[in-house]
């Protein structure tokens, strides 16, 4: 195949050559019925471009032209059998990888570090998760990934598990052992599921961590729009071998897309590809050496810590994705969250994600030398500064409990009911702090990175709500409850 093409973006720019007088949505008729300051920032083209599914233009839910043609430069691509574009991101991706992989009752091995779009995926399906203990890196507060050993361990205890879910890389960049984990789970006849969302760029360089449509995973999931060049909410689903039925992911698909894409979204998907199989290794080349080159000026800066390489081998860090710039910045007396205000209010420098001990910025093709000059200046000013410890009192707390060593990420509670039947069970709001023993009934997750602690079904123990109470009071927002200040949490009714 001519991986030189765009053949969904050209059939766009077709439609507008030709002139075609539109009587079809949407309503603002290629930017005419548009608001015009919107108009003139966003610009004309992203407009005339904003069409609906049409003959010549082809549907995103039953494709037969130039979208299907896309789909397969981009499986051709990434070396899979078949690929979807996604549009609702991997969120959706998740979602669909679990509705076609298990019916209610199957039981899937899934990470405790899983996006909570996984969850998702378990209520929708009434799949019982079966959860495994991804590696912890007690010394930067950071979860890794899970190792072939506990895979295969999960595997005996669990002879009846119909898929296992993975996710690799995380978000810091760590990546797992996908080809042990492949035969693994392959020899004990099981599917694979790999939720690759922060890896979409591994397959075109071999310097990155082995993909998953390489691994030989069934079905795997990329976020095109984190770390390429595709517009926000794109992503891809990617399908290999025969043990998954296609049938099926195509129903589940048109179930979970929208019957009106954005065009512009849908076409972005498509020059990513293009430029990822065009030039991908060179871009590449280029943004690993930025980032290696950032990682060292940053670890030269006292106090300031930027793991990598020396962490390899480690348990649940078998790779690293060196464009994920992870900079711990405890030695500076500062809490993540700390140090992304500042950097953002001081040097108007926005990090990806801050959590306690770390930020992470990430390097991709689009990171210029000059704005990887301004972040590691900023570290080297920052360090330089007089700090004061109580800039932000929870920092206060955390060093206690960090000095008095009470502060771990607390045991995965006891599951009492499945997550579907405690989210749609009858439920009712209990005050978060004496709820201990009640049955949660939502999704707390401490964001970012946006790995749940609780999930439906599942006891609030004491410690978790000792955990949870503290990451509050340390500024971190927490997803998913219905009470944003968590001063009740919702439970099921007794
Ligand atoms: C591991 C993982 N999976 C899935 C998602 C959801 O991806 P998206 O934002 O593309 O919907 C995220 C988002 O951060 C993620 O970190």
């Amino acid at each position: 195949m001519d991986q030189n093409q765009a053949p969904y973006f050209q059939a766009l720019l077709d439609y507008v050559d030709a002139g075609v007088l539109p009587f079809h949505t949407p309503g603002h008729i290629q930017g005419n019925g548009m608001d015009l300051a919107f108009r003139e920032f966003v610009g004309d083209n992203i407009c005339a471009i904003d069409l609906t599914p049409m003959p010549g233009i082809d549907d995103l839910l039953q494709p037969t032209e130039s979208i299907k043609e896309a789909q397969a430069l981009a499986a051709e691509a990434w070396g899979a059998d078949h690929t979807f574009f996604l549009i609702n991101g991997s969120t959706s991706g998740n979602q669909c990888m679990m509705m076609t992989a298990v019916n209610p009752g199957d039981k899937i091995a899934v990470p405790r570090n899983s996006h909570k779009s996984m969850l998702g995926g378990l209520v929708m399906s009434g799949a019982i998760p079966i959860y495994m203990r991804p590696e912890v890196d007690e010394e930067l507060h950071m979860d890794l990934c899970v190792t072939p050993e506990t895979i295969a361990r999960t595997l005996d205890e669990h002879p009846d598990l119909t898929a296992v879910y993975l996710v690799s890389p995380t978000y810091y960049g760590v990546a797992a052992d996908l080809a042990s984990i492949e035969r693994i789970v392959h020899a004990a006849g099981k599917l694979l599921l790999v939720d690759e969302a922060w890896g979409p760029h591994f397959h075109f360089h071999p310097a990155l961590p082995l993909s998953a449509t390489r691994a030989g995973a069934d079905l795997c999931i990329n976020s095109t729009h984190k770390m390429l060049s595709a517009f926000s909410q794109c992503a891809m689903l990617h399908a290999k071998g025969e043990r998954v039925r296609l049938d099926r992911l195509m129903s589940v698909l048109k179930m979970f897309l929208s019957t009106s894409p954005n065009l512009p979204m849908v076409a972005s998907l498509d020059v990513a590809r293009k430029q990822m199989a065009t030039e991908g290794e060179a871009l590449l080349s280029r943004t690993i050496e930025l980032a290696q080159d950032m990682r060292g000026r940053l670890n030269a800066i006292e106090d300031v810590y930027c793991f990598g390489e020396e962490r390899r081998g480690r348990p649940g860090i078998f790779d690293l994705d060196p464009t994920k710039i992870a900079v711990t910045v405890k030695g500076l007396g500062y809490t993540g969250y700390e140090a992304s205000e500042i950097l953002r209010r001081r040097y108007n420098i926005q990090v990806e994600l801050a959590d306690l001990f770390n930020v992470v910025a990430l390097v991709t093709i689009g990171t210029t030398r000059e704005a990887a000059d301004r972040f590691v200046e900023a570290f080297e000013e920052m360090a330089r500064d007089e700090r004061p410890l109580d800039m932000f009192a929870p920092s206060g707390i955390l060093e206690q409990r960090l000095r008095r060593g009470t502060f771990h990420l607390p045991p995965i509670p006891p599951m009492r009911m499945l997550p579907r039947d405690a989210f749609l069970a009858e439920t009712e709001f209990v005050k978060f702090r004496e709820s201990r023993g009640r049955i949660c009934a939502e999704t707390l997750t401490p964001y970012p990175p946006g790995i749940p602690v609780i999930s439906p079904g599942e006891e609030l123990t004491p410690e978790i709500i000792d955990y949870l109470r503290l990451e509050l009071k340390a500024g971190v927002r927490i997803q998913g409850p219905f009470d944003d200040e968590l001063k009740v949490v919702r439970v099921v009714k007794e």
